[in-house]
């Protein structure tokens, strides 16, 4: 097998190599393991990148012997993956995956799971190390984390590491984020859990890092002195789809800002780290959290919107309002589309605004983050510009699709009278790179297996991301209910959204 380092790995090739374990997935049957972890796990076979003997011990509620999990696991593998099915990869995989039934919090199935474990573990000679895999609705984490820390109180741990991943949503709002965080510190010490934010696993994400700090011309001009203003969009142009009664308990702000973009808003505006490593890159991604200036709220109608769509076309096609989609109530207040604009109280970024935005059936799908840069000092070129103002100068970040970094800067059109224009210096990955990038999840995977928890949000990090949110809704819930939906499927989101930034006297990209 050949060794590899692990994504942010700063060690040395051979210590970072993968040991052989069992990882357990509890919620075997669901989307996530169908659509994301076995397709990873598999991708991840095929590149030769799993540790030997990697064993898979699926859990969940249904009654299937291993040889029929493994059929399903084929089939959705089949349906899922980056890449076709090679038989021989796939026979030696499918060789590591057994089945365990049971229900989430119930001691009987976690027995049979445990007697189970330890089978696979003796065949397999993985010597007792665990990755505990939560691909469970959030309601039951606490039950399966309850089970073992009841199984590690009965001698039942195994004799290597454990470690688990926690999918999300972690908490609901900040109470039940600490609780959650309280139950799995009762079994598991921090630096062995990896909570899930799969934009971290991205590519594209994981280069913010690359491109602030290996790069020495970027950080002179990355604060206050420079730059005007942020922009963070993650825009979809999907509505709800089969997911409404999830979503409908949780709205935009949960679904994406406290987590997704709150991610993106600390690798953008952090400091250099220390080291890359889960500590050093986490300590200061925290910072940002909590220098994030917090809402009263009688702030939050001038510094926030929010919007549900109503039916519109969406690429040519006619799609319904959100309250009429499977499993949202009628009259139901969820919103679909979030803004913010926020402020860090930083030396570096003091009095620059942040603005974020995201919003399902928007009119394209695109994650983008754009730094704007103040203008010249002076104005020596009035004559030459066609537009009533100069353009700014802005670097925005594709996080996806069409993955690249472009730098927009004016430039003289050819010939007289003597006019400008902006133009870009445009990065594509698809343009410099041949490689097909692996998914999130075999990268977020492969860390957790290596031990690497960079890419994985600590507990104090959802702790602040919750603190900031719960200012947005507490004021959110003191101001009269909104007339819903407020804006069109296939368009940019409510008038509201607008009217924040152009306060300000900017406006949001068009994208
Ligand atoms: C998930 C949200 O975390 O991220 C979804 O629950 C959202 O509502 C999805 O659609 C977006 O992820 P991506 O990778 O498609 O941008």
């Amino acid at each position: 097998m050949t060794a590899q380092a692990s994504t942010f790995a700063a060690a040395p090739v051979s210590d970072s190599a993968p040991h052989p374990c069992t990882i357990v997935i509890f919620g075997a049957s669901g989307d996530l393991t169908a659509r994301m972890l076995l397709p990873a796990l598999y991708n991840l076979a095929l590149d030769r990148r799993l540790p030997p003997r990697l064993s898979i011990l699926c859990y969940a509620r249904t009654k299937w012997t291993d040889e029929a999990f493994r059929e399903e696991a084929r089939k959705n593998v089949e349906k899922h993956s980056r890449r076709p099915i090679d038989p021989d990869v796939w026979d030696s995989f499918a060789a590591g995956i057994f089945y365990s039934y049971g229900g989430y919090d119930d001691p009987e199935g976690h027995d049979r799971l445990n007697e189970r474990l330890r089978e696979v573990e003796a065949e397999r000679d993985t010597g007792g190390n665990r990755l505990y895999y939560l691909a469970v609705p959030p309601t039951t984490f606490i039950g399966i984390i309850e089970q073992l820390g009841r199984a590690q109180a009965q001698g039942k741990g195994g004799e290597g590491w454990s470690r688990v991943i926690v999918e999300k949503p972690f908490g609901v709002d900040l109470a039940s984020a600490r609780e959650l965080n309280r139950a799995v510190h009762s079994v598991f010490d921090e630096d062995d859990v990896y909570r899930i934010d799969h934009y971290l696993g991205k590519e594209t994400v994981q280069n913010i890092l690359v491109f602030r700090f290996a790069n020495g011309i970027m950080e002179p001009i990355w604060n206050r002195r420079y730059v005007d203003h942020v922009q963070i969009t993650v825009s979809e142009s999907l509505g709800v789809g089969s997911r409404g009664s999830y979503y409908n308990g949780s709205g935009a702000l949960r679904d994406m800002l406290q987590n997704h973009i709150m991610q993106l808003l600390s690798l953008v505006a952090m400091e250099p780290p220390l080291a890359i490593d889960g500590r050093s890159v986490r300590n200061e991604k925290v910072k940002v959290l909590n220098a994030v200036r917090l809402f009263e709220d009688d702030e939050v109608a001038m510094a926030t919107a929010r919007g549900q769509y109503g039916p519109g076309w969406v690429a040519g096609e006619e799609v319904p309002a959100y309250h009429e989609e499977e499993g949202v109530p009628g009259g139901s207040q969820t919103e679909t589309f979030a803004a913010l604009r926020l402020f860090l109280d930083s030396w570096r970024w003091a009095g620059v605004p942040f603005y974020l935005r995201t919003g399902k059936r928007l009119p394209k799908r695109s994650t983008e983050i754009a730094v704007s840069f103040k203008p010249a000092p002076q104005l020596l070129f009035h004559d030459f510009v066609e537009k009533p103002h100069l353009e700014p100068n802005v670097l925005s970040i594709r996080i996806q699709p069409n993955e690249g970094i472009s730098l927009k800067f004016l430039t003289k059109v050819p010939g007289s009278p003597p006019r400008m224009r902006p133009a870009a210096m445009d990065f594509l990955y698809g343009a410099s790179f041949v490689a097909q990038a692996p998914s999130a999840y075999e990268t977020l995977i492969m860390d957790a297996l290596q031990g690497d928890a960079t890419l994985f949000t600590r507990s104090d990090e959802v702790e602040a991301a919750w603190t900031i949110m719960e200012r947005v809704l507490s004021g959110w819930s003191s101001m009269p209910p909104l007339e819903l939906p407020n804006y069109e499927a296939g368009t940019w989101g409510p008038a509201a959204a607008d009217e924040l930034i152009e306060r300000d006297g900017r406006q949001w990209r068009r994208l």
